[in-house]
């Protein structure tokens, strides 16, 4: 006779359907972080990032909120950490439905900080870390 008491044995059982799921959910954009790209790396050309728009490059999330003005931030959620995605022109969390604006403030929670920055330079019509 086993020590597992059956109880447990029918809980365990009963559980394991539900856990693959609810383990999916919670790995929605929980990819390991990247590391931050070395300083002088070129992260994209100038023109891939029109105005107002946003693209994540190599972990990055670069912006151009004005013309000729350029913005790096982490590409993750200030709420849990999850990796970002830029969708229909929006910066958006999988995750928990997090939303960021082009200048790195919060647009709708559950995050309340805005995204941290990553300094980036334009030089040559390149867009380059550090
Ligand atoms: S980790 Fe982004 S909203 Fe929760």
């Amino acid at each position: 006779m086993s020590d597992v008491p059956r109880r447990s044995v029918l809980i365990g059982a009963a559980l394991t359907p539900l856990a693959a799921p609810l383990a999916g959910c919670a790995q929605a954009g929980k990819t390991p972080a990247q590391p931050p790209p070395t300083a002088g790396q070129v992260l994209t050309a100038a023109a891939e990032v029109p105005v107002g728009e946003a693209r994540i490059i190599d972990g990055t999330l670069v912006t151009q909120p004005t013309a000729g003005v350029f913005k790096g931030f982490v590409a993750r959620c200030t709420h849990a950490g999850c990796a970002l995605a830029v969708k229909d022109g929006g910066i958006e969390c999988p995750c928990h439905g997090s939303k960021f604006t082009i200048d790195g403030a919060v647009a709708r929670g559950p995050a309340t900080e805005p995204l941290k920055t990553r300094p980036v330079t334009v030089r040559g019509g390149e867009i380059i870390a550090g």
